[in-house]
């Protein structure tokens, strides 16, 4: 079986005495530093990623680019490395919008999506002069032409339902006939025409996204086809979507197998001048950082930590397996199949269902891989929990990008 090192951040270790390195950074010092639950990313690995998402891309197709998927991971430090790497950020909605802006981003190379975007998100859009906005709907129409100032254009893509399903959790689920995202073909059709005839808006092409965490490559370039068939346009934004590896068990394909079916379809059916966008977030973050947890106590057949679905939402959302190790017993031989449980008053508030750890005691600290994608954005105050640091790790060295929320914190918005 392979080990926990092949989940862990690129990079990770062992010290002399066993502890677990995340870039060279001890497992215990970052705990007393920072406190735990703590979330750590490897920042190279980070950097890695995003270099080697651009590099294949731009070698299958060169006229195209990466904007990273904000909503997987949208704190200001992780969307500045994308941006650093030249890369540019998909916003979904203004919390991300502004981010992206305090990250330093051009607003050229923000995509701006969303299935309900408000009047102040279309104004947010238009003021910060986002580069495309995603039209989901008539109503984003109508919003965006009474919000361009006259003399102005906005370029827009329109987000079609390409009707292909995949093998993923319902819930992340995007590209099917039902889905709430986009517009068949047919409505498509119509939108179109009306924004080729707006003054005020520009339309630059189509976008398509058909779910989250896809373990095999035929999903996404099914999607290619029912796109080309509405027309030849400028961009075609190929969506987000692979997946990325939890467990011993997962194998998601690599980002060349996945870039070579996405654009082995491209070629087959998009002009070859076009430009081709894709928007990954998981597969971009999640395998970079893991959560470093206390061990609060053991009961049974229980091992209760510190935080939970405060922290980690995956696992009562979408039953996502995790996988986990006591961080300074790595090497050792696995004990015994434990659960383990977190600190919130719901018995789904489970983070584990069966891992062997190698002899948990109390005070330990476990360490739980591929947390990077998705639990950040989805922590919560349940409980009065207060959300859980960030902190990057470089070469042996580690800072603090999000604090921990204070007590304080958690009576900000009293309102009396
Ligand atoms: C429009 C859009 N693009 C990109 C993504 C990123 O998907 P993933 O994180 O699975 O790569 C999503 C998330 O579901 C999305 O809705």
């Amino acid at each position: 079986m392979d080990s926990l090192f092949s989940l862990l951040p690129p990079g990770s270790a062992t010290d002399s005495d066993g502890m677990l390195l995340v870039e060279g950074c001890r497992a215990d010092a970052l705990a007393a530093e920072f406190g735990t639950p703590v979330m750590v990313v490897s920042e190279t690995a980070l950097r890695a990623r995003a270099r080697e998402y651009a590099d294949e891309l731009t070698s299958r197709w060169a006229k195209s680019r990466v904007v990273f998927a904000s909503k997987a991971f949208p704190c200001t430090a992780v969307q500045r490395v994308m941006v650093e790497e030249g890369l540019g950020l998909d916003v979904a909605g203004g919390g991300e919008i502004l981010t992206a802006i305090k990250a330093g981003v051009d607003p050229e190379k923000v995509v701006l999506h969303g299935n309900a975007k408000s009047d102040e998100e279309i104004a947010m859009a238009v003021e910060h002069r986002l580069g495309l906005v995603v039209v989901d709907n008539s109503d984003d129409v109508d919003r965006l032409e009474s919000t361009v100032p006259s003399g102005r254009q906005q370029d827009v893509l329109v987000r079609i339902i390409p009707g292909v399903t995949a093998d993923t959790h319902a819930s992340v689920l995007t590209g099917h006939e039902g889905s709430k995202f986009g517009l068949s073909p047919a409505m498509a059709r119509t939108l179109i025409a009306r924004i080729e005839a707006s003054p005020k808006l520009t339309m630059r092409g189509l976008h398509v996204h058909v779910g989250s965490q896809i373990l095999d490559v035929e999903p996404f370039a099914d999607s290619v086809a029912p796109v080309a068939a509405l027309g030849e346009f400028e961009v075609y934004d190929l969506g987000g979507g692979l997946g990325a590896r939890y467990t011993y068990a997962d194998h998601p394909p690599s980002v060349p197998e996945y870039l070579d079916a996405l654009i082995g379809a491209a070629r087959e059916h998009l002009p070859a001048e076009a430009e081709i966008i894709i928007e990954p977030g998981r597969s971009m973050v999640a395998a970079n950082a893991a959560t470093l947890y206390r061990v609060v106590t053991l009961k049974r057949q229980f091992v209760a930590v510190d935080g939970g679905m405060g922290d980690n939402l995956e696992v009562a959302l979408f039953n996502q397996r995790f996988e986990a190790g006591i961080a300074s017993r790595l090497n050792a031989a696995d004990g015994e199949v434990v659960t383990v449980v977190g600190r919130h008053c719901e018995s789904g508030d489970v983070l584990i269902d069966g891992v062997p750890l190698a002899d948990p005691r109390v005070d330990d600290l476990l360490a739980v891989p591929a947390t990077g994608a998705y639990c950040f954005t989805m922590s919560n105050n349940y409980n009065g929990n207060r959300r859980i640091p960030v902190v990057f790790a470089v070469d042996g060295r580690s800072r603090l990008v999000v604090r921990r929320e204070t007590w304080a914190d958690l009576t900000l918005r009293d309102a009396e």
